[in-house]
């Protein structure tokens, strides 16, 4: 091909991509609608099991386009897996949410057979799309795709981490009194109340350590607050919340269809690294157009390797429920 048209291909494939996302609720319809006003994908297909619910809401942001400028397509469908045809990249919401008092573990009989259900159907159509899990309780959800699909490590991906790294941005802006884009902070471990571990230690705002801004108590507010971030929302909202979840899935998919290898905490299946197997759990990442290129190691001091140790334990007590399920 001549070196013009090549360069006007890589120009424009980005473009004529198609991205599916299985759930329209809350976090679904939010995570498409983040797709389409940043125009990530030519074609986006919206499925849900409840009856017109996607292609309602697929009309619906269709009919902000014109007032918003994006040329994105979107269409719903109730179910109709051939509709997702030749997706390049499949984010996964749905699934019931928690509800005030519930964690996210609870939601597991119900969420494991919708998840598996869903994996099987999108893979008959797009064999080679890459997979975002964002269904509860996320870290087993994930472990369970990779097992019942067996499709290669790289293209299964768990948001949790990336949006519990924005809460914990949110958080530390909020003490700081800076702006969150100014922050580099991370949560590594499992994506529960008790699971996740805010990484302070390895916070900056831009170059600094946060911690030389901030004394032991706040510091320790900063990471308390984060854990229950998710919880804090559920119970001032009445249901979970969507609008940073939905935010946080299309990053990844604007990651992998920019092929922007931008580094992201995610869930993803680990073999020794962090001194763990057999698991999916979450670790900085680099994502790309292959799904998670590859896992950077942190060098965590022995306080954080034994949180992490103990986070993949409760996560993997979760994971072994789901031999008990039918
Ligand atoms: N990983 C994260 O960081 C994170 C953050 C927020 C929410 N969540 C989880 O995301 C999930 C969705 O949350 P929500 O607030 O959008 O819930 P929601 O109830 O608003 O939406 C879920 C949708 O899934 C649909 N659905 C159920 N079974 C289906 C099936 N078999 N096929 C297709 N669609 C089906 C429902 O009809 C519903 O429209 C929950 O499990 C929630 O806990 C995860």
């Amino acid at each position: 091909m001549p070196e013009h048209l090549f360069r006007l291909y890589l120009a424009t494939k980005n473009y004529y991509m198609k991205v599916t996302v299985v759930g329209a609720g809350a976090v679904g319809a939010t995570c498409a609608d983040n797709i389409a006003r940043r125009e990530l994908c030519h074609e986006l297909v919206l499925l849900d099991i409840k009856e017109g619910l996607a292609e309602g809401k697929a009309q619906d942001m269709m009919q902000t386009a014109a007032l918003l400028g994006f040329d994105t397509r979107i269409t719903g469908s109730t179910n109709d897996y051939e509709k997702t045809s030749g997706s390049d990249v499949v984010v996964i919401t749905s699934g019931i949410p928690r509800k005030p008092g519930m964690t996210r573990e609870d939601l597991i009989g119900t969420n494991a057979g919708i998840v598996k259900t869903v994996c099987e159907n999108i893979l008959r159509y797009s064999p080679d799309a890459i997979i975002i899990i964002i269904s509860n309780p996320m870290d087993t959800m994930t472990y369970l795709a990779l097992q019942a699909t067996g499709i290669p490590k790289n293209r299964i991906i768990g948001m949790g981490g990336t949006l519990d790294s924005s809460r914990f941005k949110y958080q530390l802006s909020q003490r700081l009194g800076c702006s969150a884009a100014d922050l580099n902070a991370v949560v590594i471990g499992g994506h529960g109340d008790t699971t996740m571990i805010p990484l302070i230690r390895h916070a900056t705002w831009n170059s600094s350590p946060v911690t030389s801004f901030l004394d032991g108590e706040q510091q320790k507010q900063v990471v308390a607050d984060t854990m229950v971030g998710g919880a804090t929302l559920t119970k001032l909202i009445g249901t979970s919340a969507w609008y940073a979840p939905g935010a946080a899935g299309a990053a990844l998919v604007e990651a992998i269809v920019r092929d922007e290898k931008k580094l992201f905490t995610c869930c993803v299946s680990l073999n020794g690294e962090y001194g763990q197997k057999d698991i999916c759990l979450g670790v900085p990442v680099v994502i790309g157009r292959n799904g998670w290129e590859k896992i950077i190691p942190f060098e965590l001091n022995a306080e954080e390797q034994a949180l992490f140790a103990k986070s993949a334990e409760a996560v993997r007590s979760m994971n072994d429920v789901l031999k008990t399920l039918a």
